[in-house]
């Protein structure tokens, strides 16, 4: 069948499915003729993650997991604006079951192929409507392996789970829409045997007994976020509060959780989130979120620490204060300001590195010009430009985090202490909460210096291979 015949074809089958629906052609009351939203985002490195043609306010996760079986079963309640006329859209789920799904509260039709939902609601939804869309689900969820060789999604441990998913895993434990460029208001509220607690990001709004001897916890988490930050530990932990000034707006909760074999360990370090958080808040601007903390984790259940908004994770051996300044620092460069696409990887790890190098000139005697002289020297950070990742395995490389601070060092040089650390605090400030691209990055700080930096950005953000040192 030649491509003309086959979309007459289908017309034909849309118009008899029409006529069989009883609709007179002029589709829902609105008269939209809606399209499906697209399946993918184009992301440059994972081109089918998100979806196309809407775009999520908030997110309600009610869930709750038995770590006994594994068994996870959930009800997300998704507010999203339609960004075209909609005939059907997409969520990303990972495995689990699809038990049922209503678009403004009516059933809607439910098509699954592979990690794609295909939703589509009874009526059309018009370009610019809000709608809420809700999915039932459950079922045993899954670890997800990288490809470089690293775990995500649902990870279980000795006493119980972690979700975590960068860049790719939160599709394991909930449905949305899991691309970073459309963050989201959430409430999670998860309930779970009454020996183990249930963490997540935000604030704790309440804490109560649910039948069956279990808890349910419902967190809060008001400023938008990426749903590749959004956790859950649930287990045996050790919990300790106190709290910080270092928020825009006044006091704010600190709670970290530990595992009981490894809480005493890391209580001290626990304890210095408030002090570091100053320190940030003198070189970054105000802290961007209504609470922070930490959760650490035995090294055998977990690998890698991760930034999750609000509340880092951390195996218990990264647990240190660099990490702890890393991970802290990703609050404000990919937590607040979040990046557009997976490609701009480099101005969420560029910046954290960079955090570190600038602990190190603060406290420890290590000017930050001394760490740019060791990556320059490091071979592995020249395998690629930080603004180019060429594979999903390229995204937590060397280049990313070494070359990507080099780039910050190369800027303060040129323009001096006082402008660098202007746009330390002012890119944070400008693009709170929002997502953004390196050319918004480049495009920022020729603003703030009116200079054209273009020989910079050449060399040491676009450019292939290692450059002749900088003489400085
Ligand atoms: N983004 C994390 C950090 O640097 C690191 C990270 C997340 C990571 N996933 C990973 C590192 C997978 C290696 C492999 O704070
Ligand atoms: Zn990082």
């Amino acid at each position: 069948m030649n491509t003309r015949s086959r979309i007459r074809a289908g017309a034909a089958a849309v118009a008899l499915a029409l006529l069989a629906a009883g609709c007179t052609g002029s589709g829902s009351g609105s008269g939209v003729r809606g399209t499906p939203g697209a399946a993918g985002l184009r992301d440059p490195l994972f081109p089918r993650l998100g979806n196309g043609g809407y775009d999520v306010s908030h997110y309600a996760l009610t869930l709750s997991y038995d770590p006994a079986t594994g068994r996870l079963d959930g009800r997300a309640e998704i507010t999203a604006k339609a960004t075209q006329d909609l005939s059907a859209f997409n969520l990303d789920l990972a495995g689990l079951t699809v038990r049922g799904a209503t678009v403004d509260g009516a059933p809607a039709a439910v098509n699954r192929a592979g990690d794609e939902l295909t939703l589509r609601p009874h009526d059309e939804i018009e370009d610019g409507a809000e709608f809420r869309t809700t999915v039932s689900y459950g079922g045993l969820p899954q670890t997800i392996t990288d490809s470089d060789g690293s775990e995500e999604g649902w990870l279980k441990t000795a006493d119980g789970a972690l979700a975590l998913g960068e860049p790719t895993g939160s599709m394991a434990w909930f449905p949305g829409n899991h691309h970073p460029s459309d963050k989201a208001a959430y409430d999670i509220t998860i309930t779970v045997p009454s020996g183990v607690k249930a963490l997540s990001n935000g604030v704790l709004t309440a804490e109560k007994q649910a039948p069956g001897g279990r808890t349910t916890s419902v967190w809060h988490v008001a400023e938008p976020m990426a749903s590749y930050l959004a956790m859950l530990a649930i287990g045996r932990y050790d919990t300790s509060s106190t709290t910080s000034t270092a928020g825009a707006g006044g006091t704010i909760p600190v709670l970290t959780a530990a595992d009981p074999e490894v809480a005493a360990e890391t209580a001290a370090l626990r304890a210095r989130i408030p002090e570091i958080l100053d320190w940030q808040k003198e070189n970054f601007g105000p802290y961007p979120f209504a609470a922070s903390g930490a959760v650490v984790e035995r090294d055998d259940d977990v690998g890698y620490a991760l930034e999750t908004q609000t509340r880092p994770v951390f195996p218990a051996s990264s647990f240190d204060t660099h990490t702890l300044v890393h991970e802290l620092a990703h609050q404000w460069y990919g937590d607040s300001v979040s990046p557009a696409s997976w490609k701009d990887i480099w101005l969420n790890e560029g910046f954290a590195t960079y955090g570190e190098w600038l602990y190190a000139e603060d406290f420890e005697h290590t000017p930050a010009q001394k760490n740019f002289e060791k990556a320059f020297a490091n071979d592995a950070a020249w395998a690629f430009p930080p603004a180019a990742p060429r594979t999903p395995e390229d995204l937590f490389a060397a280049p990313v985090y070494q070359r990507g601070a080099m780039v910050l060092h190369r800027i303060r040089q040129e323009v001096g202490d006082d402008t660098f650390f202007e746009i330390l605090e002012g890119w944070p400030t400008k693009h709170r909460h929002a997502n953004v691209t390196t050319e918004d990055f480049t495009t920022y700080v020729e603003s703030v210096t009116g200079r054209d930096l273009s020989g910079l950005w050449d060399v040491w953000l676009y450019g292939d291979g290692k450059p002749d040192k900088p003489t400085d």
